[in-house]
């Protein structure tokens, strides 16, 4: 029978989901099952006792009787009670745990994926993967559990009493039943377009009071208030009016239901008149069969609903599946080895990359960082300085060639062993919420709070730090809400200070300060590169004037390099962008 109510791949989610989560909460589902048995049992026996309680007082009218049966229904109600509250208790229980362990399984693969992978799903999308499709999950098995295990054995004991009771009505009542099932089926194709819809503007909503609490000082600047709310609101109104509709199919079920149970019931009583006056049939056998029926009509109806309901449960554990199934585009290779001991040197040979295909950004690109020394890249914007980087750390695979560290190909390298070789400073900086001592100790697990002291020094973040209200533990707020460019800075110098990793990559750490923070940071730096290999992108020349090495990039390609003195005396990028950048400064002085 359930083939026929859903599509194969359904079907297939279905086995799927049951398969991976009921075996881990058998015992919770084994004696809530056994509740819901008993419920069922329960139902039924309330109805056989009809015939009991009627004929005990009507036909028999033997006040021992009458003590006897009132006992009776006294003990199978208690028992119905009891096993409705094991029921629901034991459900919630293995349903909670099923959510948890959803969203700490889809967490971590969120976190196994690379950086491309982010620029797919946006964060609003994810957040609401995480928290709804979990909580459908569970919908979707208690839906399952519930109406195949008590409503369908209800429906099983009670139809058993009737036919007893009443054998040739109930061939009537038969006839009935399938047809109000039809007429639920036409309903449910409309639920399910109407609830993929409903969920992606679910989706906007959460996107949208996302960025303006992100935004919030560029939403205020602009005055972009009106619009955001414009925004919200069309998002809510669509919302609204899907979820009008779907109360609207799902309710439609009702009607169809309670016109066509009307009349069975009506003929039923009509003919079971006739019935009892003819045959000689008690009264007590015609009230169970009736009181049976009516019991039997809300399982029933449940039933022929359950595919409506099903309906929008099974997208949430399909959109669950389409992030768990995502391929980890960038896996850790099987026989990964962590990487060699050695002085950090950092060589590119032939790589070939591209972010979105037939564009290639490098095409057989050759460069090398020494060990211990300090290497510039410097450039015009959208030459492919940080992509360098993100090769390096490896948040994105080159299409040809290789990058190797110290003569390992970095793709052969343990992702733990690749990223505890090195620290990084980038120009957006990102702090946790935590307190300020919290952000610098993820630079190296285990470090002691005066390793984390020593470190916040070196990087000129003490002597600010111990002035906040709470030194070390005063909290930084969402993204070092509360502190200034310069301060989160400092603390994102102090996190790598603390990692001491001989790889040390820092792109544009102090181009968004003002000069004095960037003659503190510029100080810590030059404390914090000392004897590392150092890769340094900035676009202030000043910065990197000291450079053991300068390499100029444009469009993806190396177009010269050398130290500052050697590139100044030659014609070339350098020597162009080192007047455009320093000599309108040294005139204005003179
Ligand atoms: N995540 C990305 N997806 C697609 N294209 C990108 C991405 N990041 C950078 N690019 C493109 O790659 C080129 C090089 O960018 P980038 O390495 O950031 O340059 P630079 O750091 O030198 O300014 C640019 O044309 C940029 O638009
Ligand atoms: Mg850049």
């Amino acid at each position: 029978m359930f083939s026929r109510f859903i599509t194969k791949h359904q079907r297939s989610l279905l086995g799927r989901l049951l398969s991976e989560n009921f075996k881990s909460q058998a015992p919770w589902y084994g004696i809530s099952i056994l509740a819901m048995i008993v419920v069922a049992a329960m139902t039924s026996a309330s109805a056989w006792i009809m015939r009991d309680i009627v004929n005990a007082s009507v036909v028999s009218k033997d006040i021992d009787q009458v003590f006897m049966v009132a006992a009776g229904v006294a003990i199978i109600f208690a028992i119905k009670g009891i096993a409705t509250y094991v029921q629901s208790v034991f459900l919630s229980k293995a349903g909670n745990n099923i959510i948890a362990r959803t969203q700490s399984k889809l967490f971590k693969h969120v976190l196994k994926q690379g950086v491309a992978f982010h620029s797919k799903y946006p964060s609003s999308e994810l957040l609401m993967r995480i928290t709804n499709n979990a909580q459908a999950a569970r919908a979707v098995i208690d839906l399952i559990v519930t109406s195949f295990v008590r409503d369908l054995l209800s429906l099983i004991g009670l139809v058993a009493v009737m036919i007893i009771q009443q054998p040739l009505l109930s061939l009537m009542a038969a006839v009935i039943g399938p047809c109000a099932i039809w007429g639920v089926r036409i309903l449910t194709k409309k639920v399910r377009k109407i609830m993929e819809q409903e969920l992606a503007s679910l989706g906007m909503i959460i996107q949208n009071v996302q960025e303006t609490a992100t935004g919030i000082k560029v939403v205020k600047a602009f005055g972009l208030e009106p619009f955001m709310q414009q925004r919200m609101d069309k998002y809510v109104g669509d919302v609204e009016t899907r979820s009008n509709s779907i109360a609207r199919l799902e309710a439609a079920s009702s009607p169809v239901m309670e016109t066509l149970s009307g009349f069975a019931i009506a003929g039923v009583v009509a003919i079971s008149g006739i019935w009892v006056l003819q045959q000689g049939n008690t009264p007590g056998e015609l009230m169970s069969f009736i009181t049976a029926l009516l019991l039997a009509y809300e399982p029933a109806k449940r039933l022929a609903r359950m595919r409506v309901s099903l309906e929008s449960g099974i997208i949430g554990v399909r959109m669950m599946y389409e992030l768990l199934d995502h391929p980890v585009d960038l896996a850790e290779d099987v026989d990964a080895t962590d990487l060699p001991d050695g002085p950090g040197e950092v060589r590119f040979t032939n790589v070939d990359f591209s972010y979105t295909s037939g564009h290639k950004l490098f095409n057989g690109l050759n460069i090398s960082f020494p060990a211990g020394k300090t290497t510039a890249l410097i450039g015009a914007s959208g030459g492919g300085k940080s992509t360098i980087i993100n090769l390096i750390m490896r948040l994105y695979d080159p299409e040809g060639g290789s990058i190797s560290i110290d003569g390992a190909d970095i793709r052969k390298a343990k992702f733990k062993s690749l990223r505890s070789r090195m620290a990084y400073v980038g120009q957006d900086t990102f702090l946790f919420s935590g307190s300020v001592k919290y952000n610098i100790g993820l630079g190296r697990e285990g470090a002691s709070d005066d390793e984390i002291i020593a470190a916040a020094k070196a990087a000129n973040a003490h002597d600010f730090i111990v002035r906040l209200p709470n030194g070390y533990d005063t909290s930084v707020g969402e993204n070092g809400a509360n502190l200034s460019g310069g301060q989160k800075q400092r603390i994102t110098v102090a996190r790598a200070m603390l990692r001491n990793a001989d790889i040390l990559i820092l792109d544009e750490a102090t181009s968004a300060l003002d000069s004095e923070s960037e003659a503190l940071i510029q100080q810590a730096l030059t404390r914090l590169t000392r004897g590392k290999t150092t890769i340094i992108i900035a676009h202030r020349l000043s910065t990197v004037s000291s450079a053991d090495n300068i390499i100029v990039m444009e469009e993806g390609r190396v177009v010269q390099q050398g130290t500052q003195t050697e590139l100044l005396s030659t014609e070339g990028a350098f020597r162009r962008l080192y007047e455009l950048q320093l000599l309108p400064a040294a005139q204005s002085l003179s």
